[in-house]
């Protein structure tokens, strides 16, 4: 995938997969999605995808393969076209790691995320090909573990159609003026979504509140928590599924064991009008 961010170029062959899977279950004729562009300041005017023309490409591609390869064209691409689905009974407990190689744990989330700073710390769950904020707000967040009660952790696809980091980032509190009375925020700058990392909407008391649409569905949050030691755990999703999910557990490969965090600081950061 041209111009994607490294987290997702990882796991190609899942990312296949998923495109498998959208071309027959999930993606309605003629939607159209965001995928990300290759100018990091220009995402409302390029990388737009029409999915069902993809898709039809993509059946066309299949049947000439299979042409090619002796004959019964028909069925091998029907064959070929019908991936094992994959996915998870459950959600995983996976420990959180950051790119150094070191555990993130309550004692040094402090010293690894400033809340006052744009960088993100992005990690997959519970999918391999799903990008995950790892949070530290500074203060009581809801569901928060470790320093002040503010590590909190929320889904990185946008729930309006699907744009990810640095399309949908973090932005610290006064960034933005007195927009949300000057509070931090979650920003997408695709079509203007804004979220609240401080407010749950759902009833199970997860997903970051929308502020602004044209989301119609706050973002999920993934929950944490600690072991004796103090190392940080995902161990589970609540509030609305991942975008383009009937569920958070299907459609991709799990994550299984670890994931290890991934910095990125975006440069396409402009706040809501
Ligand atoms: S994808 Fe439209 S606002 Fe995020």
């Amino acid at each position: 995938m041209n111009g994607a961010p490294s987290y997702f170029s990882e796991e190609a062959y899942d990312q296949r997969l998923a495109d498998f899977l959208a071309l027959f279950d999930r993606t309605p004729p003629g939607v159209v999605r965001h995928v990300a562009p290759a100018d990091l300041n220009n995402p409302k005017t390029q990388g737009q995808v029409d999915e069902a023309k993809r898709n039809i490409l993509k059946l066309m591609a299949i049947g000439g393969l299979a042409a090619v390869a002796g004959g019964g064209a028909v069925a091998g691409a029907l064959q070929y076209a019908q991936p094992p689905l994959k996915g998870l009974a459950s959600y995983p407990t996976v420990q959180l790691f950051y790119s150094d190689g070191s555990a993130v744990t309550v004692d040094n989330v402090a010293s690894h995320i400033n809340p006052d700073s744009n960088e993100l710390t992005l990690y997959n769950y519970p999918l391999t090909n799903e990008p995950n904020f790892l949070l530290y707000l500074g203060s009581p967040a809801p569901n928060g573990i470790g320093p002040n009660n503010g590590v909190v952790s929320y889904s990185a696809i946008c729930q309006h159609l699907g744009c990810v980091p640095p399309f949908i980032s973090y932005y610290p509190a006064g960034k933005c003026g007195n927009f949300n009375n000057g509070r931090a925020i979650i920003h997408c700058i695709c079509h203007g979504s804004t979220y609240d990392p401080f407010v749950s909407q759902t009833s199970d008391g997860g997903g970051a509140a929308i502020l602004t649409g044209p989301t119609v569905l706050p973002i999920p949050q993934t929950l944490l928590k600690t072991d004796a030691q103090g190392n940080i755990y995902a161990y589970s999703m609540i509030g609305p599924p991942v975008k383009d999910h009937f569920t958070s557990l299907t459609g991709g490969t799990g994550v299984s064991g670890r994931s290890q965090a991934s910095n990125l600081t975006p440069s396409n950061q402009q706040c809501p009008a």
